[in-house]
């Protein structure tokens, strides 16, 4: 992944590796999803080996990230087999002032939530383009449901506002299938004014697993940008 001259792919990389620097030895680490999170990755294997880092231990957030870790020697482990997470690495669709966000571009939201919310600092590593003044200005909020419910769960979010999509497979026939089986439904709401509320009225519809809305959960946000054909890294 590095030798590239793609200015964007540099500034990814710059922005995974700030986020791996933040990773201290004897830590137990959630391991995001995603093209930028998949960069701090590659940074946590390559200062693992070079002994830089001792005695981590990742927890996936989807099968990509298991792939991934096992590729670049991160040793993985199970929410079963641990009582806290250091910090957790995850990559974002938005971003607000608040650092509220929407997730779930790689379907992964539901394990992603579970992971990031349990983690002691939340790092979120973004390109600039994914700020926003508003959740929902530029992307669809994703919703994980079971299968059988995506009907009665789409008339659901009608009434919220929403105009409700079933997320479909590219080089794959029919609907996206996420990691636990079930399917994703892409909501456009016109504006989310208030995001707290959303998410947990989407959660509250039968046959919703979870939604992308991630409230409260961020601690810190590294922004990836170019300038004067450059990658730069800023505290968000
Ligand atoms: C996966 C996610 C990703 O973190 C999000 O889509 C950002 O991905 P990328 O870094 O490739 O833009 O939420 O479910």
């Amino acid at each position: 992944m590095t030798g590239t001259l793609d200015p964007v792919v540099l500034m990814k990389q710059e922005v995974g590796r700030a986020a791996a620097n933040r990773v201290k030895s004897h830590s137990i680490v959630g391991l995001g999803t995603g093209s930028t999170t998949a960069y701090a990755l590659q940074f946590i294997g390559d200062r693992l080996k070079q002994g830089d880092l001792t005695d981590v231990v990742g927890i996936p957030t989807s099968f990509q990230a298991e792939v991934l870790a096992r590729e670049y020697g991160i040793p993985l482990t199970t929410l079963d087999a641990v009582d806290h997470i250091d910090v957790a690495i995850d990559g974002a669709d938005e971003v607000d002032p608040q650092k509220n966000l929407i997730k779930g571009g790689g379907a992964a939201h539901t394990r992603e939530k579970i992971v990031d919310a349990l983690a002691q600092e939340f790092i979120v590593v973004v390109d600039a383009s994914k700020l926003v003044d508003k959740l929902g200005s530029t992307f669809l909020l994703p919703v994980e449901v079971i299968p059988m419910a995506r009907t009665p769960v789409m008339a659901a979010l009608e009434k919220l506002g929403g105009k409700p999509t079933l997320r479909m497979g590219v080089k794959k026939a029919g609907p996206v299938v996420t990691d636990q089986g079930n399917l994703v439904i892409d909501v456009k709401f016109e504006a989310i004014d208030n995001p707290g509320e959303l998410e947990k009225a989407i959660n509250n519809i039968p046959g919703v697993l979870e939604n992308g809305l991630f409230v409260g959960v961020t601690d810190r946000v590294l922004v990836g940008e170019i300038i004067d054909g450059k990658p730069v890294v800023r505290e968000f």
